[in-house]
Protein backbone atom coordinates (compact mmCIF):
# COMPACT_ATOMS: atom_id res chain seq x y z
CA UNK A 1 0.00 0.00 0.00
CA UNK A 2 2.56 2.46 0.98
CA UNK A 3 4.23 1.53 -2.56
CA UNK A 4 0.63 1.92 -4.25
CA UNK A 5 -0.04 5.16 -3.58
CA UNK A 6 2.12 7.24 -5.11
CA UNK A 7 1.97 5.42 -8.06
CA UNK A 8 -1.87 6.01 -7.72
CA UNK A 9 -1.27 9.58 -7.40
CA UNK A 10 1.12 9.98 -10.27
CA UNK A 11 -1.71 7.60 -12.60
CA UNK A 12 -4.28 9.70 -11.44
CA UNK A 13 -2.77 13.09 -12.07
CA UNK A 14 -1.26 12.52 -15.75
CA UNK A 15 -5.09 11.63 -16.15
CA UNK A 16 -6.61 14.83 -14.42
CA UNK A 17 -4.10 17.32 -15.84
CA UNK A 18 -5.36 16.18 -19.27
CA UNK A 19 -8.82 16.92 -18.65
CA UNK A 20 -10.96 20.28 -19.03
CA UNK A 21 -11.61 21.55 -15.13
CA UNK A 22 -15.65 20.06 -14.97
CA UNK A 23 -15.09 16.91 -16.32
CA UNK A 24 -15.75 13.31 -14.08
CA UNK A 25 -15.95 10.09 -15.38
CA UNK A 26 -18.08 9.59 -12.66
CA UNK A 27 -22.30 9.88 -13.24
CA UNK A 28 -23.73 7.96 -10.98
CA UNK A 29 -23.83 8.16 -6.81
CA UNK A 30 -24.94 4.72 -4.76
CA UNK A 31 -25.36 6.16 -1.09
CA UNK A 32 -26.05 3.58 1.93
CA UNK A 33 -25.96 4.55 5.86
CA UNK A 34 -28.50 6.58 7.75
CA UNK A 35 -30.14 9.91 8.85
CA UNK A 36 -27.09 11.90 8.09
CA UNK A 37 -27.36 10.85 4.09
CA UNK A 38 -31.50 9.54 4.26
CA UNK A 39 -33.20 11.32 1.46
CA UNK A 40 -36.62 10.12 2.87
CA UNK A 41 -36.46 6.80 2.51
CA UNK A 42 -38.15 6.39 5.68
CA UNK A 43 -41.18 7.99 4.71
CA UNK A 44 -41.65 5.22 2.46
CA UNK A 45 -41.80 2.86 5.34
CA UNK A 46 -44.72 1.58 6.81
CA UNK A 47 -44.67 2.03 10.85
CA UNK A 48 -41.54 3.65 10.90
CA UNK A 49 -40.79 5.52 13.85
CA UNK A 50 -38.02 8.05 12.70
CA UNK A 51 -39.18 10.57 10.20
CA UNK A 52 -38.46 13.77 9.26
CA UNK A 53 -41.30 14.39 6.34
CA UNK A 54 -43.02 17.57 8.86
CA UNK A 55 -42.34 20.85 8.83
CA UNK A 56 -39.73 22.90 9.79
CA UNK A 57 -37.28 19.85 8.24
CA UNK A 58 -36.39 21.17 4.73
CA UNK A 59 -37.54 24.52 5.22
CA UNK A 60 -34.13 26.69 3.97
CA UNK A 61 -33.85 24.98 0.54
CA UNK A 62 -36.66 22.41 -0.39
CA UNK A 63 -38.93 24.76 1.57
CA UNK A 64 -40.97 21.66 2.32
CA UNK A 65 -40.18 18.71 3.98
CA UNK A 66 -38.62 15.93 1.86
CA UNK A 67 -37.88 13.52 4.31
CA UNK A 68 -34.44 14.66 5.00
CA UNK A 69 -33.14 15.60 8.42
CA UNK A 70 -32.04 18.81 8.43
CA UNK A 71 -33.06 22.59 7.02
CA UNK A 72 -32.22 21.74 3.34
CA UNK A 73 -29.49 19.62 1.04
CA UNK A 74 -27.09 16.87 2.54
CA UNK A 75 -23.94 15.44 1.49
CA UNK A 76 -25.05 13.45 -1.32
CA UNK A 77 -26.87 16.41 -2.72
CA UNK A 78 -24.16 18.56 -2.55
CA UNK A 79 -22.10 15.89 -4.46
CA UNK A 80 -24.31 15.45 -7.27
CA UNK A 81 -24.20 18.80 -7.83
CA UNK A 82 -20.42 18.52 -7.88
CA UNK A 83 -21.05 16.33 -10.40
CA UNK A 84 -23.28 17.73 -12.28
CA UNK A 85 -26.06 15.73 -12.09
CA UNK A 86 -29.48 15.01 -10.36
CA UNK A 87 -30.16 14.42 -6.75
CA UNK A 88 -30.53 10.77 -6.00
CA UNK A 89 -34.10 9.35 -5.00
CA UNK A 90 -34.79 6.86 -2.28
CA UNK A 91 -35.27 3.65 -3.28
CA UNK A 92 -38.13 3.22 -1.48
CA UNK A 93 -39.76 5.81 -4.07
CA UNK A 94 -38.13 4.39 -7.00
CA UNK A 95 -38.53 0.96 -6.14
CA UNK A 96 -42.14 1.31 -5.98
CA UNK A 97 -42.30 2.85 -9.49
CA UNK A 98 -39.54 0.06 -11.04
CA UNK A 99 -41.69 -2.49 -9.36
CA UNK A 100 -44.52 -1.01 -11.95
CA UNK A 101 -43.22 -0.49 -14.85
CA UNK A 102 -41.21 -3.52 -16.08
CA UNK A 103 -39.91 -0.96 -18.63
CA UNK A 104 -38.67 1.63 -16.67
CA UNK A 105 -34.97 2.15 -16.21
CA UNK A 106 -33.05 2.01 -13.71
CA UNK A 107 -31.81 6.09 -12.51
CA UNK A 108 -28.53 6.61 -14.70
CA UNK A 109 -27.46 9.51 -11.15
CA UNK A 110 -27.54 6.53 -9.41
CA UNK A 111 -29.99 5.88 -5.98
CA UNK A 112 -30.05 6.22 -2.40
CA UNK A 113 -30.71 3.54 -0.06
CA UNK A 114 -29.58 5.38 3.44
CA UNK A 115 -32.82 5.26 6.24
CA UNK A 116 -32.75 7.46 9.43
CA UNK A 117 -31.65 5.54 12.27
CA UNK A 118 -30.29 2.35 10.81
CA UNK A 119 -26.88 1.00 12.10
CA UNK A 120 -23.97 -0.73 11.22
CA UNK A 121 -25.51 -3.76 14.33
CA UNK A 122 -28.74 -5.33 13.69
CA UNK A 123 -30.40 -4.56 17.23
CA UNK A 124 -30.02 -0.93 16.27
CA UNK A 125 -32.75 1.00 16.40
CA UNK A 126 -34.78 -2.26 16.05
CA UNK A 127 -37.72 -1.31 17.29
CA UNK A 128 -38.31 1.58 15.10
CA UNK A 129 -38.51 -0.69 11.58
CA UNK A 130 -35.32 0.91 9.95
CA UNK A 131 -33.32 0.10 7.22
CA UNK A 132 -30.26 -1.36 8.44
CA UNK A 133 -27.13 -1.59 6.26
CA UNK A 134 -27.61 -5.16 5.72
CA UNK A 135 -31.06 -4.54 4.86
CA UNK A 136 -29.84 -1.87 2.52
CA UNK A 137 -27.29 -4.74 0.99
CA UNK A 138 -29.96 -6.75 0.76
CA UNK A 139 -32.28 -4.20 -1.59
CA UNK A 140 -28.96 -3.28 -3.69
CA UNK A 141 -28.44 -6.95 -4.03
CA UNK A 142 -31.82 -7.66 -5.18
CA UNK A 143 -31.87 -5.21 -7.71
CA UNK A 144 -28.35 -6.45 -9.26
CA UNK A 145 -30.20 -9.96 -9.31
CA UNK A 146 -33.40 -8.55 -10.63
CA UNK A 147 -31.31 -7.22 -13.47
CA UNK A 148 -32.27 -3.53 -12.66
CA UNK A 149 -29.22 -2.13 -11.70
CA UNK A 150 -26.36 -3.48 -13.88
CA UNK A 151 -23.00 -3.99 -12.58
CA UNK A 152 -21.40 -1.76 -15.25
CA UNK A 153 -22.96 1.30 -13.80
CA UNK A 154 -21.93 0.08 -10.28
CA UNK A 155 -18.33 0.05 -10.88
CA UNK A 156 -18.61 3.62 -12.37
CA UNK A 157 -20.14 4.60 -9.27
CA UNK A 158 -19.17 6.37 -6.23
CA UNK A 159 -20.49 4.25 -3.83
CA UNK A 160 -21.20 6.29 -0.35
CA UNK A 161 -21.51 4.79 2.67
CA UNK A 162 -21.76 6.79 6.20
CA UNK A 163 -22.92 5.25 9.00
CA UNK A 164 -21.93 4.26 13.12
CA UNK A 165 -23.65 7.28 15.24
CA UNK A 166 -26.40 5.41 16.08
CA UNK A 167 -24.73 2.82 17.03
CA UNK A 168 -22.26 4.21 19.77
CA UNK A 169 -25.05 6.62 20.68
CA UNK A 170 -27.24 3.51 21.65
CA UNK A 171 -24.23 1.88 23.53
CA UNK A 172 -24.92 5.07 25.65
CA UNK A 173 -28.23 5.61 25.96
CA UNK A 174 -29.18 2.14 26.87
CA UNK A 175 -26.75 0.74 28.74
CA UNK A 176 -26.39 -2.78 29.30
CA UNK A 177 -29.06 -3.23 26.14
CA UNK A 178 -25.77 -4.68 24.36
CA UNK A 179 -23.92 -7.39 25.98
CA UNK A 180 -20.89 -6.63 24.30
CA UNK A 181 -17.93 -4.70 25.72
CA UNK A 182 -17.10 -1.58 24.18
CA UNK A 183 -14.20 -2.94 21.89
CA UNK A 184 -16.10 -5.92 20.99
CA UNK A 185 -18.99 -3.70 20.05
CA UNK A 186 -16.58 -1.66 17.99
CA UNK A 187 -15.12 -4.38 16.52
CA UNK A 188 -18.83 -5.96 15.24
CA UNK A 189 -19.15 -2.59 13.65
CA UNK A 190 -16.03 -2.88 11.60
CA UNK A 191 -17.00 -6.71 10.84
CA UNK A 192 -19.95 -4.84 9.30
CA UNK A 193 -18.16 -2.58 7.16
CA UNK A 194 -15.73 -5.08 5.60
CA UNK A 195 -19.06 -7.17 4.75
CA UNK A 196 -20.77 -4.39 2.85
CA UNK A 197 -16.84 -2.96 1.21
CA UNK A 198 -16.56 -6.98 0.05
CA UNK A 199 -20.54 -6.91 -1.25
CA UNK A 200 -19.93 -3.65 -3.30
CA UNK A 201 -17.13 -4.69 -4.72
CA UNK A 202 -18.39 -8.28 -5.70
CA UNK A 203 -21.10 -6.39 -7.13
CA UNK A 204 -18.68 -4.05 -9.33
CA UNK A 205 -18.02 -0.89 -6.94
CA UNK A 206 -14.58 0.11 -7.42
CA UNK A 207 -14.84 3.59 -6.02
CA UNK A 208 -16.11 3.46 -2.76
CA UNK A 209 -16.11 6.39 0.00
CA UNK A 210 -16.12 5.62 3.41
CA UNK A 211 -17.26 8.74 6.14
CA UNK A 212 -16.16 8.42 9.50
CA UNK A 213 -18.37 9.37 12.43
CA UNK A 214 -18.88 12.55 13.63
CA UNK A 215 -18.13 13.72 17.51
CA UNK A 216 -21.25 12.24 18.25
CA UNK A 217 -20.65 13.65 22.53
CA UNK A 218 -21.15 16.51 21.07
CA UNK A 219 -24.44 16.31 19.75
CA UNK A 220 -27.30 18.37 21.33
CA UNK A 221 -29.32 15.29 21.57
CA UNK A 222 -27.06 13.76 24.23
CA UNK A 223 -28.72 15.70 27.09
CA UNK A 224 -30.77 12.69 26.61
CA UNK A 225 -27.93 10.52 28.54
CA UNK A 226 -27.55 10.62 32.15
CA UNK A 227 -24.75 12.04 33.51
CA UNK A 228 -24.03 13.95 30.11
CA UNK A 229 -22.63 17.53 31.21
CA UNK A 230 -24.25 20.41 28.93
CA UNK A 231 -21.00 22.80 28.93
CA UNK A 232 -19.00 20.25 27.02
CA UNK A 233 -18.79 17.22 24.96
CA UNK A 234 -18.74 13.75 26.43
CA UNK A 235 -15.15 12.44 26.21
CA UNK A 236 -15.82 8.73 26.32
CA UNK A 237 -18.39 9.12 23.81
CA UNK A 238 -15.80 10.78 21.63
CA UNK A 239 -13.35 8.53 22.09
CA UNK A 240 -15.43 5.31 21.38
CA UNK A 241 -16.07 6.96 18.14
CA UNK A 242 -12.44 7.93 17.57
CA UNK A 243 -11.89 4.24 18.19
CA UNK A 244 -14.08 3.41 15.73
CA UNK A 245 -12.85 5.78 13.07
CA UNK A 246 -8.83 4.19 13.30
CA UNK A 247 -10.22 1.06 12.67
CA UNK A 248 -12.75 2.23 9.20
CA UNK A 249 -9.42 4.40 8.01
CA UNK A 250 -7.58 0.81 8.29
CA UNK A 251 -10.19 -0.80 5.98
CA UNK A 252 -9.69 2.00 3.77
CA UNK A 253 -5.93 1.69 3.90
CA UNK A 254 -6.47 -1.97 2.76
CA UNK A 255 -8.85 -1.84 0.48
CA UNK A 256 -6.29 -1.83 -2.48
CA UNK A 257 -5.23 -5.06 -0.60
CA UNK A 258 -8.48 -7.09 -0.10
CA UNK A 259 -9.87 -5.86 -3.27
CA UNK A 260 -7.74 -5.62 -6.37
CA UNK A 261 -8.17 -2.55 -8.49
CA UNK A 262 -10.45 -0.91 -6.06
CA UNK A 263 -9.88 2.58 -4.85
CA UNK A 264 -11.27 3.45 -0.90
CA UNK A 265 -11.59 7.04 0.50
CA UNK A 266 -11.60 8.28 3.91
CA UNK A 267 -14.03 10.71 4.36
CA UNK A 268 -13.14 12.28 7.48
CA UNK A 269 -16.09 13.79 9.38
CA UNK A 270 -14.83 13.85 12.78
CA UNK A 271 -11.42 15.93 12.21
CA UNK A 272 -13.19 18.09 9.64
CA UNK A 273 -15.77 19.20 11.70
CA UNK A 274 -13.56 20.00 14.20
CA UNK A 275 -12.27 22.51 12.49
CA UNK A 276 -15.67 24.75 12.19
CA UNK A 277 -16.35 23.85 16.02
CA UNK A 278 -13.14 25.19 16.80
CA UNK A 279 -12.99 28.54 14.92
CA UNK A 280 -16.74 28.96 14.36
CA UNK A 281 -16.41 32.59 12.93
CA UNK A 282 -14.16 31.94 10.11
CA UNK A 283 -16.78 29.37 8.89
CA UNK A 284 -20.06 30.92 9.15
CA UNK A 285 -21.01 29.80 12.08
CA UNK A 286 -22.93 31.95 15.24
CA UNK A 287 -23.44 28.86 17.47
CA UNK A 288 -21.72 25.44 17.46
CA UNK A 289 -23.40 24.04 20.60
CA UNK A 290 -27.30 24.32 20.60
CA UNK A 291 -29.86 22.72 17.76
CA UNK A 292 -31.70 25.63 15.94
CA UNK A 293 -34.86 23.91 16.07
CA UNK A 294 -35.97 22.07 19.33
CA UNK A 295 -36.19 22.51 23.02
CA UNK A 296 -34.76 22.34 26.34
CA UNK A 297 -31.33 22.22 27.31
CA UNK A 298 -29.46 22.92 24.18
CA UNK A 299 -32.51 22.31 22.41
CA UNK A 300 -31.51 18.69 22.49
CA UNK A 301 -34.42 17.50 24.44
CA UNK A 302 -37.71 18.10 22.46
CA UNK A 303 -37.94 17.01 19.07
CA UNK A 304 -37.62 19.93 16.32
CA UNK A 305 -41.03 20.31 14.82
CA UNK A 306 -42.79 18.63 18.04
CA UNK A 307 -45.50 20.32 20.09
CA UNK A 308 -43.89 24.00 21.86
CA UNK A 309 -40.71 23.61 19.43
CA UNK A 310 -38.29 26.45 19.15
CA UNK A 311 -36.56 27.60 15.75
CA UNK A 312 -33.86 29.91 15.23
CA UNK A 313 -33.82 32.65 13.04
CA UNK A 314 -30.63 32.05 10.70
CA UNK A 315 -30.71 28.01 10.54
CA UNK A 316 -26.92 28.09 8.50
CA UNK A 317 -24.83 30.18 11.36
CA UNK A 318 -25.77 26.81 13.28
CA UNK A 319 -23.90 24.16 13.48
CA UNK A 320 -26.88 21.67 14.14
CA UNK A 321 -30.33 21.86 13.13
CA UNK A 322 -32.01 19.19 15.47
CA UNK A 323 -30.72 17.20 18.02
CA UNK A 324 -28.90 14.66 15.91
CA UNK A 325 -28.29 16.42 12.83
CA UNK A 326 -26.10 19.17 11.44
CA UNK A 327 -27.25 21.71 9.15
CA UNK A 328 -27.36 22.70 5.33
CA UNK A 329 -24.43 24.46 5.90
CA UNK A 330 -22.54 22.63 7.93
CA UNK A 331 -23.28 19.43 5.00
CA UNK A 332 -22.31 22.03 2.49
CA UNK A 333 -18.46 22.42 3.84
CA UNK A 334 -18.08 19.18 4.65
CA UNK A 335 -19.29 17.70 1.02
CA UNK A 336 -16.92 20.87 -0.13
CA UNK A 337 -13.49 19.34 1.79
CA UNK A 338 -14.54 15.70 0.90
CA UNK A 339 -14.58 17.10 -2.80
CA UNK A 340 -11.61 19.31 -2.97
CA UNK A 341 -9.78 18.98 0.32
CA UNK A 342 -6.67 18.24 1.70
CA UNK A 343 -5.35 14.60 2.68
CA UNK A 344 -6.76 15.25 6.33
CA UNK A 345 -10.49 15.68 5.30
CA UNK A 346 -10.40 12.82 2.23
CA UNK A 347 -7.69 10.47 2.45
CA UNK A 348 -5.61 9.31 -0.06
CA UNK A 349 -7.44 10.63 -2.42
CA UNK A 350 -10.38 13.47 -2.62
CA UNK A 351 -13.46 12.84 -4.79
CA UNK A 352 -12.61 15.63 -7.39
CA UNK A 353 -9.87 12.91 -8.38
CA UNK A 354 -11.53 10.07 -7.37
CA UNK A 355 -14.59 10.96 -9.87
CA UNK A 356 -12.08 11.40 -12.69
CA UNK A 357 -10.45 8.20 -12.75
CA UNK A 358 -10.77 6.52 -15.99
CA UNK A 359 -13.18 3.72 -15.93
CA UNK A 360 -12.24 0.42 -15.09
CA UNK A 361 -11.71 -2.27 -17.18
C1 LIG B 1 -25.13 -11.90 24.31
O1 LIG B 1 -26.45 -11.85 23.81
C2 LIG B 1 -26.71 -12.69 22.74
C3 LIG B 1 -28.15 -12.49 22.28
O2 LIG B 1 -28.50 -11.15 22.32
C4 LIG B 1 -26.47 -14.14 23.14
O3 LIG B 1 -26.65 -14.97 22.00
C5 LIG B 1 -25.06 -14.30 23.66
O4 LIG B 1 -24.88 -15.60 24.15
C6 LIG B 1 -24.78 -13.31 24.77
N1 LIG B 1 -23.39 -13.41 25.16
C7 LIG B 1 -22.98 -13.37 26.42
C8 LIG B 1 -21.51 -13.46 26.65
O5 LIG B 1 -23.77 -13.28 27.36
C1 LIG C 1 -26.67 29.33 20.97
O1 LIG C 1 -28.08 29.39 20.85
C2 LIG C 1 -28.79 29.21 22.05
C3 LIG C 1 -30.27 29.29 21.76
O2 LIG C 1 -30.61 28.78 20.52
C4 LIG C 1 -28.40 30.25 23.09
O3 LIG C 1 -29.05 30.00 24.31
C5 LIG C 1 -26.89 30.20 23.27
O4 LIG C 1 -26.48 31.23 24.17
C6 LIG C 1 -26.20 30.39 21.93
N1 LIG C 1 -24.75 30.31 22.10
C7 LIG C 1 -23.94 31.24 21.62
C8 LIG C 1 -22.49 31.02 21.84
O5 LIG C 1 -24.36 32.23 21.05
Amino acid sequence: MERLIPQLIIFVSVFVSALAPADAYVKSILVFGDSQLDPGNNKFIKNCLLQANYTPYGLSYFRFPTGRFSNGRIVPDFLAQYLGIEFQKPYEEVYRKLAKDRRMRFPANGLNFASGGSGLLQDTNKKSRVTTIKGQLQQFQDLIAQRRLHKIQVRNSLVLLEVGSTDILSYFLFPGASNMTLRTYVHTMLKEVIRFTSIIYKNGGRRIVLMSVGPVGCLPGRVAIRDAPTNKCVDKINNMVKYFNAGLKRIVFNIPRMFPRAIGVYGSMFETVKKFRVNPKLYGFTNVTHACCGGGPLNGVLRCGARGYKLCSHPNQYFFWDNFHPTEHTYKLVSKAFWGGSKKEAWPINLKTLARIPPFA
